[in-house]
């Protein structure tokens, strides 16, 4: 059922939003975090989130729903207790991914990007999360449950279910999405230093280069003179530094004429928002 919302945000969320927008140079640089707030309290990106956003930032509520739809870890609908990842990418999904996800859905009786009829868990297959060394990886609200199979994803689910202490193979103990959401809209729970962190398998590299000697090179390192291979990438990459600062120029002054004709007319993002809401 479509949930109309009128009222604004309370007045926490919204001071707090402000806080975040305040701790940038460009207050629009705040926008993500902010949209991880809006999540917190909200459970999705809402409509009144966006205005919100838009109103802070003095952008329109088009350019704010534009980020919060490109990037898959904002929600435009309601996400359970717990958001349940399964990397489906190449290495976890034959190492066993695919496998798992097919199991939770059977499990948990529902499909991809859904939530179960408690509210507990949303399950989503997910891309790469960088740990494929511990393939196959599960995330819980993005933290890493490594070197799964479907009976100890099984297992991991009905924990949460049933709400009894998981902790992340690497990190800290599981909280809820929402309150994982405030920790990434840059407020700290003091879990960031619970559990092992880098494990055992990440570590290998440096553990081989250690036993070596090897390092990493250096910018001082001899073959960096004028005119050496080195010298010259840097040169190409001088010029494509000040062909992006023009260009980045050029998107400002767009963008700059954009919010002006926001500000002049009514916000095409804003109406299409309240009707899909
Ligand atoms: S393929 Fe799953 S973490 Fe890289």
């Amino acid at each position: 059922m479509t949930e109309i919302q009128d009222a604004p945000l309370d007045d926490q969320t919204l001071r707090e939003l402000r806080e975040i927008a305040a701790r940038y140079p460009q207050a629009r640089s705040g926008l993500l975090p902010m949209l991880h707030l809006v999540q917190s309290v909200e459970g999705r990106v809402t409509s009144r989130g966006i205005e919100a956003c838009a109103d802070i930032l003095g952008i329109s509520a088009a350019e704010v729903s534009g980020v919060a739809t490109f990037y898959t870890m904002y929600k435009r609908r309601p996400v359970g207790d717990y958001h349940v990842g399964v990397c489906t990418n190449t290495l976890c999904a034959v190492m066993g991914g695919d496998a798992i996800f097919e199991r939770l859905k059977d499990h948990l009786d529902v499909g991809n990007d859904e939530t179960t009829e408690d509210g507990k868990i949303t399950l989503e297959h997910v891309e790469c999360n960088a740990a494929c060394d511990y393939a196959p990886v599960v995330m819980v609200n993005w933290e890493f449950m490594d070197n799964q199979t479907p009976a100890s994803a099984t297992r991991l689910v009905d924990d949460l279910r049933e709400g009894k202490e998981v902790r992340s193979t690497r990190g800290p103990r599981i909280c809820s999405w929402r309150d994982a959401e405030r920790v990434l809209a840059g407020f700290p729970d003091d879990r960031a230093d619970e559990g092992p962190a880098a494990g055992p398998a990440s570590l290998v590299g440096l553990g081989i280069a250690r036993e070596r000697g090897w390092t990493a090179p250096s910018s001082e390192r001899r073959g960096v003179g004028p005119g050496s291979p080195a010298d010259t990438a840097i040169g190409a990459a001088k010029t494509a530094d000040s062909s992006h600062a023009e260009a980045e120029t050029r998107i400002a002054e767009s963008d700059a004429k954009t919010v002006g004709e926001d500000a002049g007319g009514s916000s095409s993002g804003s109406t299409t928002d309240k009707q899909e809401d």
